[in-house]
C-alpha cells in the first residue's frame, strides 16, 4: 500500500532545509536530497510513501523544478527513492540499510553506533531466572488451546493488584494484556477513534503514538509543553480541550516522553473533569510510572479521578523491566475490556502465554528490580547532566525527576542538522521534530539516559565536537554523508 505525501506537507516537514547550519557549500539539490534523507532516517517520512511530483514540490518549496529533479535523481542513486514513469516516485530502504530496533533505518554496519535514539534499558539480571521459572509453570497451561484474548488470569491479577496498591481499585476483568504498550494504544484507538477523528496530544509527544494516530488519519490538535516545570499550562490545556472538544486526548502525565514532566494531582483532576464535561475520552500512557527518581512521590493515578469511565490507562513492562518481553496492558472498564478483546482477535488473537508467565515472575519481584533500575537511571542521568554542563553549557535542560529521558533546548534550530552530523561520528540521535508535527521543534533534542554512563559521556563529547563544526559552516565536517539512515 502506497500513501502519498503532498507537496505542501513535504515542504512543512522539510522546514528550513535550505538554511540548515553547515551547508554553505553544498548546492541546493544536494541539500534538498540530504534533508529528505534526514526525514527518512528519523522516521518522519515513512517507507513506501509516494513523494509529490517534481513540479508540485518545486511550487511548494518555491524553487526551480530543475533543483527538485536533481534532488530526486540523487535520492534514486543513493537507493532512497524508486521511480517508474507514469507511477511517480516513492521512498524505499537502500540495500545498505536495515530497519533497526527503533523501527528507524540504520546502515547495516552500525554495530559501534552509540544509539541515543532508543529510550529503553537493557534487560535486568532477574530476567533469565524469571524466564526459567516461567518455563516451569508452563505445563499448567499446556492442556488448553493457549488463546487468552484478555491475557492469562495470573498476569491480569498481578497487574490489577499493582493498580490497587497505587490507590486505584482494579479487578482483573478491567485488565487486558497486550503485546506491549504500543499495541495497547493501537487497540484502544481502533475502539475509541473513528478514522479522521479529532485528537489532542502534547507537543512534544512520543513519536510512535503520533504514528499510531496518523494510521487512524486522526486530526490532531496539540498542547505545547514548556521545557521547564511544570510543563503543562493548566489554562491552555483545559482551554484546548474546551475549544477543540476532541474525541480523544492522548497524554503521558507520568514522566512524559520526551520532557520527563510529572503532572500534578490538581491538574489531573481538572483534566479528567473537563474531559468528561466536553465528551473527550482520555488515553493515559503510564509507560514510565514505575520510574520516579530522587524519591519523587507520585500523584494519584489519573484514572483515580475518573467517575465515568472516561479514562483508559495503558502501560507495560518495557520501561521498568525489558522491551523485549513485549508485554503491556490496558486498564479500562470491564465492558470496554471485552470490546477490546473482541477487536483484538481480528488482529493477533492473544499474547504469548510463556511471556506472560515471565511477566508474572518479574512483577512478583518488582520492588527489588525497580529499585535497582532507579539507582542505575539516577547515576546515568547525573552523568549525562554533568557531561552536558561541561561540554554543551549553552543548552538548557530541566532535570527530570523520573522516566528515562531529558529534553534539551539547544542553542539554535539545529536539531536535524546535528542528528545528521552526529550520525557521521557514530552517535544516533532522535532530533526534536520527530516528537512533533510539521517540522517544528528544531530547537530541541531528546537525550535518553538508558546507556551506561561512559557511553553517555562519550556521546556528549562527540555531539559537542560536531556541534561546533556546524558553526564553521563552509569548512564543514558536516559534509553530505555517503549514506544517511
Ligand atoms: C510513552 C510511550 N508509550 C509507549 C511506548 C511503547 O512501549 P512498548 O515497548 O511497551 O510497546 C513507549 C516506548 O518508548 C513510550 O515511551
Amino acid at each position: 500500500m502506497t500513501s502519498q505525501v503532498r507537496g505542501v506537507q513535504l515542504a512543512r516537514l522539510l522546514g528550513q532545509w535550505h538554511a540548515l547550519p553547515g551547508r554553505r557549500r553544498s548546492p541546493d539539490y544536494a541539500a534538498l536530497a540530504g534533508a529528505v534523507r534526514g526525514l527518512l532516517a528519523d522516521g518522519r517520512l515513512p517507507l513506501g510513501v509516494r513523494l509529490p511530483a517534481e513540479r508540485e514540490l518545486a511550487e511548494a518549496l518555491k524553487i526551480s523544478r530543475t533543483t527538485v529533479t536533481a534532488a530526486y535523481r540523487e535520492l534514486r542513486e543513493s537507493g532512497h527513492l524508486a521511480s517508474r514513469r507514469g507511477a511517480g516516485s516513492w521512498t524505499m530502504l537502500p540495500g545498505t540499510h536495515r530497519v533497526a530496533s527503533t523501527g528507524l533505518w540504520t546502515p547495516l554496519d552500525d554495530r559501534d553506533m552509540i544509539d541515543l535514539g532508543v529510550a529503553a534499558l537493557a534487560a535486568p539480571p532477574e530476567l533469565l531466572p524469571a524466564a526459567r521459572a516461567a518455563a516451569e509453570d508452563l505445563p499448567r497451561y499446556l492442556g488448553g488451546a493457549g488463546y487468552h484474548p484478555t491475557g492469562i488470569i495470573e498476569l491480569r491479577e498481578a497487574v490489577a493488584r499493582a493498580y490497587t496498591e497505587r490507590g486505584l481499585p482494579t479487578s482483573p476483568d478491567q485488565i487486558m494484556v497486550t503485546n506491549g504498550t504500543q499495541h495497547a494504544l493501537d487497540l484502544v484507538l481502533r475502539l475509541a477513534l473513528a478514522p479522521g477523528g479529532n485528537v489532542l496530544v502534547e507537543a512534544p509527544s512520543y513519536p510512535n503514538a503520533l504514528a499510531a494516530l496518523a494510521a487512524r488519519r486522526a486530526r490532531i490538535t496539540t498542547h505545547g509543553l514548556a521545557v521547564e516545570e511544570p510543563g503543562w499550562d493548566a489554562d491552555l490545556l483545559l482551554g484546548a480541550l474546551r475549544q477543540a472538544r476532541p474525541k480523544l486526548a492522548y497524554l503521558i502525565p507520568d514522566f512524559q516522553n520526551p520532557t520527563g514532566h510529572l503532572m500534578s494531582a490538581a491538574l489531573r483532576e481538572r483534566v479528567v473533569a473537563t474531559a468528561h464535561a466536553v465528551g473527550t475520552d482520555l488515553v493515559v500512557d503510564e509507560s514510565f510510572v514505575d520510574l520516579p527518581l530522587d524519591g519523587t512521590v507520585l500523584p494519584p493515578p489519573t484514572a483515580s479521578f475518573d467517575r465515568h469511565s472516561r479514562v483508559i490507562t495503558i502501560g507495560g513492562m518495557s520501561k521498568p523491566f525489558w522491551g523485549g518481553l513485549r508485554i503491556g496492558w490496558v486498564r479500562a472498564s470491564a465492558p470496554q475490556v471485552q470490546r477490546l478483546a473482541a477487536a483484538r482477535v481480528g488482529v493477533d488473537m492473544a499474547s504469548p502465554v510463556l511471556d506472560q508467565l515471565v511477566a508474572v515472575h518479574l512483577l512478583a519481584d518488582a520492588p527489588a528490580i525497580v529499585a535497582a533500575r532507579q539507582a542505575q537511571l539516577t547515576a546515568q542521568r547525573d552523568a549525562l547532566l554533568a557531561a552536558l554542563a561541561q561540554r554543551l553549557p549553552e543548552w538548557r535542560v530541566t532535570v527530570p525527576h523520573g522516566g528515562v529521558t531529558l529534553w534539551a533546548e539547544l542553542d539554535g534550530p539545529i536539531s536535524s542538522a546535528l542528528a545528521r552530523a552526529a550520525e557521521e561520528v557514530g552517535v544516533r540521535l532522535a532530533p526534536g521534530p520527530r516528537f512533533g508535527l510539521d517540522g517544528t521543534l528544531e530547537r530541541f533534542l531528546r537525550l535518553p539516559f538508558t546507556l551506561p554512563a561512559a557511553d553517555l559521556a562519550e556521546a556528549v563529547g562527540r555531539i559537542a565536537a560536531v556541534r561546533y563544526d556546524l558553526d564553521r559552516g563552509g569548512r564543514s565536517q558536516w559534509r553530505e554523508p555517503a549514506v544517511i539512515a
